[in-house]
């Protein structure tokens, strides 16, 4: 593939900063070359992990980031501020900031453009619900979801952008999409864009993301439209994360 793998850990609301130290300093010193690792902790972490970070290849970013630039907005956190902290990526778009948090198609199109707008690289999450999936309306969400940010940036703006598709049923469940189902979709995904621009299709990379382990990252990983992973829970311990970063090589 003409496209460097990219395993991104989503840390999400887990751990102390004892711990975050640890694991950064553990990915920091195994990560393997050739290949793209992010990190992506709490708030509160992204500084200290960003000195432990330090002097490696491994790359910082953030869960989340305000839909505006500054101001009057108690408890957000600006992309500048981000990008002042070192932070290279920001998650947009995940699907608990949709469900728990309310996040629109308009809001996610909203931080998508804040990001790119602060210097950040913007990994845009969709994917569907288990529902969405039985009333066979899996192609129908990806397209609305991935359409909403088009919409509002151009397809230019894929160029410094990853996506991810996170189907819903798989995310800290321990359901995986089989490879097979993961690259159906991963393929829709690419020749959506293909549609609009070849040479932005081809060099975009597309993440799969819901209860990838060390035990299935390679086969979902040998899928051609899967450039790499973002990982939930196997992301909180080194080996594991380690080994899924190994199975990308
Ligand atoms: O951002 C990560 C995804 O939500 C996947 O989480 O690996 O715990 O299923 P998971």
């Amino acid at each position: 593939s003409p496209r460097t793998p990219l395993i991104a850990g989503n840390w999400k609301m887990h751990g102390r900063l004892t711990m975050a130290r640890e694991l950064a300093s553990a990915v920091a010193h195994g990560a393997p070359a050739g290949i793209d690792v992010l990190l992506c902790p709490p708030f509160p972490y992204l500084a200290p992990v960003a000195v432990t970070l330090q002097g490696s290849h491994v790359h910082l970013g953030a869960q989340n980031l305000a839909t505006e630039a500054e101001g009057a907005y108690t408890g957000e956190v600006s992309g500048d501020m981000l990008a002042d902290l070192q932070c290279g990526y920001v998650l947009v778009g995940h699907s608990e900031r949709r469900t728990l948090y309310g996040e629109t198609d308009d809001v996610v199109a909203a931080k998508f453009q804040r990001a790119q707008a602060a210097g950040l690289t913007p990994v845009l999450c969709i994917g569907e619900t288990l529902a969405e999936r039985e009333a066979g309306d899996t192609e129908t969400v990806i397209a609305r979801q991935l359409d909403a940010v088009l919409a509002q940036v151009g397809v230019e703006a894929l160029q410094q952008a990853v996506l991810a598709y996170e189907p819903v049923w798989a995310i800290g469940t321990g359901l995986t999409a089989t490879p097979a189902q993961a690259q159906a979709v991963h393929r829709f995904i690419r020749a959506r864009i293909e549609a609009r621009d070849g040479q932005i299709a081809a060099s975009l990379r597309i993440l799969y993301g819901g209860s990838v382990k060390a035990d299935n990252a390679a086969s979902l990983l040998a899928e051609t439209d899967i450039d790499g992973g973002l990982i939930g829970g196997a992301s909180l311990d080194a080996d594991s994360f380690l080994a899924i970063c190994q199975a990308a090589t």
